[in-house]
């Protein structure tokens, strides 16, 4: 397949127009059209078409029985397609468009390929005036992944995107830098009106909390899945958000990373906060050493996080050392971004 790659900062010129009514044709035709959103690339294709979905699961090489969220244009759409009650609206009302994802029960009209045969679907009204504009120009909610291949880092820019998926999809509409870096913020309205959070993402646990009286925290979102527990969302049992090399996380203060560091051997690449270049620099040359941002903002950390792991995945590593971030906060995506990266092995300097 040819892909076409298209240009689209924002959504209001004529020349935007004209691509994006060109891109809702591939997407109703069922095609697939790589968009930018706020908070990574998504790889769309019509929600109410199952060929479409079959044909976003086998460009990403993803399992069939991992389920797609789909993508409205307005809040108040959600309750086409599914059923909705008074704590969507309140977080609609709070967050809505933005970084959140709510799992609800879905209506028929939503093929059971787009939801992994599950009777529930995930639901996000992305805040990105360009994915915004183009769910709008489809006419239709848009299934959209992440648009990586599967295992891979989410890619948070276009020629990310284009590194894993030229040739796969019939368009990628470049929108430039995703803002968040990390995906969504999954919730589920669970039965008893209570929140599960099941992702972590730009809508934090404080956020949600601010909202809503109960929130839990499903524990897999910071730990590994026991052996034989219940899998609240089926992304949580895949590898995920993993370079080729292996990623190793450094739990303890700079100068315990430098000690452990000066030991270690083969081509090594560390991620580190800005402030400590100079002192890593004395173990690794500048090439090795990516920086993730200042130590306090764990935003800035969010967004260059899969960028960074993708830029050093190219070059070829023996090993990928990183700090473990703190929970709170969007710390709380990093954290449970960066476990998965590495495959749980989380190395403890603290004496
Ligand atoms: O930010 C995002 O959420 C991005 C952009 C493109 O919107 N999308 C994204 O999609 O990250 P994906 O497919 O990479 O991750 C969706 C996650 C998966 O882990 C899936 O298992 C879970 O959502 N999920 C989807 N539907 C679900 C459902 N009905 N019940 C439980 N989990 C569900
Ligand atoms: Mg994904």
């Amino acid at each position: 397949m040819t892909t076409e790659f298209v240009t689209v900062t924002s959504p209001d010129s004529p020349d935007a127009q004209r691509k994006l009514a060109h891109a809702g044709q591939i997407l109703r035709d069922g095609g697939l059209v790589i968009f930018p959103t706020e908070t990574v690339y998504g790889l769309g294709g019509d929600a109410t078409n199952s060929a479409a979905a079959a044909a976003i699961y086998a460009a990403k090489g993803r399992p069939s029985d991992n389920p797609l969220i789909i993508h409205i244009a307005e809040p108040q759409d959600a309750a086409r397609y599914t059923y909705t009650c008074a704590l969507y609206d309140r977080l609609a009302r709070a967050f809505m468009p933005g970084p959140l994802t709510v799992i609800l029960r879905s209506r028929d009209c939503i093929p059971l390929t787009v939801r992994a045969g599950l009777d529930t679907v995930a639901v996000r009204c992305p805040s990105h005036p360009v994915a915004h504009a183009l769910i709008a120009a489809a006419g239709v909610p848009i299934a959209a992944p992440s648009a990586n291949l599967s295992g891979k880092p989410s890619p948070t820019c276009a020629a990310h995107v284009r590194d894993d998926m030229n040739g796969r999809v019939n368009m990628i509409i470049d929108g430039g830098e995703a803002q968040v870096g990390l995906e969504s913020t999954i919730v589920k309205i669970e039965d008893d009106g209570s929140l599960l959070l099941l992702r972590p993402g730009g809508i934090t646990v404080e956020d949600l909390r601010r909202v809503v009286d109960h929130v839990r925290i499903a524990p897999a979102v910071t730990a590994k899945l026991a052996e034989g527990e219940k899998v609240l969302s089926p992304g949580m049992k895949y590898r995920h958000y993993a370079p080729t090399a292996p990623v190793y996380l450094l739990n303890g203060s700079e100068e315990e990373r430098f000690a452990y560091l000066e030991k270690a051997s083969g081509k090594c690449a560390l991620l580190c906060y800005n402030d400590e270049k100079e002192a890593f620099s004395k173990l690794f040359v500048e090439d090795d050493l990516y920086l993730i941002g200042a130590r306090q903002n764990l935003r800035e950390q969010a967004h260059r996080l899969f960028y960074v792991l993708r830029e050093a995945d190219k070059a070829g590593y023996d090993a990928i050392y990183a700090p473990l971030p703190p929970r709170e906060g969007i710390g709380l995506a990093l954290y449970n971004r960066m476990i998965r990266a590495a495959a749980y092995q989380i190395i403890d300097l603290h004496k």
